[in-house]
């Protein structure tokens, strides 16, 4: 059988960067709060051209390249994100039309932070059942427009930003297995409004902004529970230790959650990618952003062993192991 192998990685972070300097600006916090508490030191801001399609769209573009692909090889887009330029329709359909992949389908996934490795899952099993299958996976996010700025329990943790993958069919490399979960029950710990024209209840519940809202030490918790427990599950199951492993590129939620978890599996930091204190928590994006550039500074070789894990608001979860 064959699965879903990378063959092409692409990113694209906006221009504009917001320093921790700088949010000591907007609300009453420090460089040396942030740093210490997040690892973050920096994250990118979306301006006018960079909406959330249009950072997923240059995404793309970079991971055809890598991958030597033209838009018309592409049989299927999926976007994960939770915040697309619009409700309607998906940004996949405008990442479809700025790209000319006119021969796709397309459509979006929203598992919070855990958008890409829910897609990676998904790819994995279309492409298992039609391996002649191309299929263009973006993470991307413009979390900055749903952001809080006057909060700085949560303005000071997001960015924006795309990261893409192009996947095809291997029998030699690929995706290996994964474990996926989510608690629908603890969504009120983490989440974002609707735009008011679709929760009538906003104006009741004294909303006026659809804004991330964030009950922080819970996510703590929950997140480095469910990230050890999720990558311990899926090691267990393919009979393999952190000693198989070549990299971890896990979701960059902040570098605290990123080293209790490592240390709790025993995963050393060498063998850990991360970047959040370049672009903060990128949500769904973070993964394939972080993954582009493990793969341009040629952290992977061929038959590595990849592994990646995430936890975001829903609660979502999961691990996913691959072959390179
Ligand atoms: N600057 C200065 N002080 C701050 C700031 C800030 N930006 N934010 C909060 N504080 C203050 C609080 O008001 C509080 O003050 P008080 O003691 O006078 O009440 C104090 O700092 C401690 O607040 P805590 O919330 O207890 O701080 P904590 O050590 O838990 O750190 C943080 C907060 C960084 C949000 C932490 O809880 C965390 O990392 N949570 C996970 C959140 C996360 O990653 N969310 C992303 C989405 S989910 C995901 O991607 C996994």
């Amino acid at each position: 059988m064959k699965h879903a192998a990378i063959l092409g990685t692409g990113s694209s972070l906006p221009q504009r960067i917001l320093t921790n300097e700088d949010l000591e600006e907007l609300v009453d916090t420090s460089d040396e709060w942030i740093t210490t508490r997040t690892g973050i030191r920096q994250r990118r801001l979306a301006g006018p051209g960079e909406e959330t399609h249009r950072l997923a769209a240059r995404a793309a573009a970079e991971a055809m390249d890598m991958a030597g692909i033209d838009a018309n090889d592409i049989d299927l887009i999926i976007v994960a994100t939770m915040t697309p330029h619009m409700i309607m329709p998906s940004c996949a359909c405008y990442v479809q039309a700025e790209i000319g992949a006119h021969a796709a389908f397309a459509y979006d996934i929203n598992a919070a932070c855990s958008g890409f490795v829910y897609g990676l899952d998904l790819a994995d099993r279309y492409i298992s059942t039609r391996p002649e299958m191309t299929i263009l996976l973006i993470g991307a996010e413009n979390l900055s427009a749903r952001v809080n700025w006057r909060d700085r329990n949560t303005c000071i943790l997001f960015g924006d930003g795309a990261g893409a993958c192009v996947l095809g069919g291997s029998g030699r490399a690929g995706v290996i297995d994964s474990v996926l979960a989510a608690d629908g029950r603890l969504a009120e710990l983490l989440y974002t409004h609707a735009p008011p024209s679709m929760n009538p209840d906003i104006g009741r519940q004294g909303k006026a902004d659809c804004v991330i809202e964030m009950a922080g030490r819970d996510v703590f918790r929950h997140a480095v529970r469910a990230m050890t427990d999720a990558v311990s599950t899926l090691l267990a199951r393919q009979d393999l230790g952190v000693e198989n492993i070549a990299l971890v590129i896990p979701h960059q939620a902040n570098i605290r959650i990123l080293n209790k978890v490592m240390s709790s599996l025993g995963i050393p930091a060498e063998k850990v990618f991360v970047n959040v204190e370049k672009y903060g928590n990128t949500s769904a994006a973070s993964i394939p952003i972080a993954l582009d550039e493990a793969n341009r500074q040629g952290r992977l070789a061929g038959g590595d062993l990849l592994l990646t894990c995430s936890f975001g608001g829903g609660f979502t979860w999961g691990a996913l192991l691959m072959k390179w």
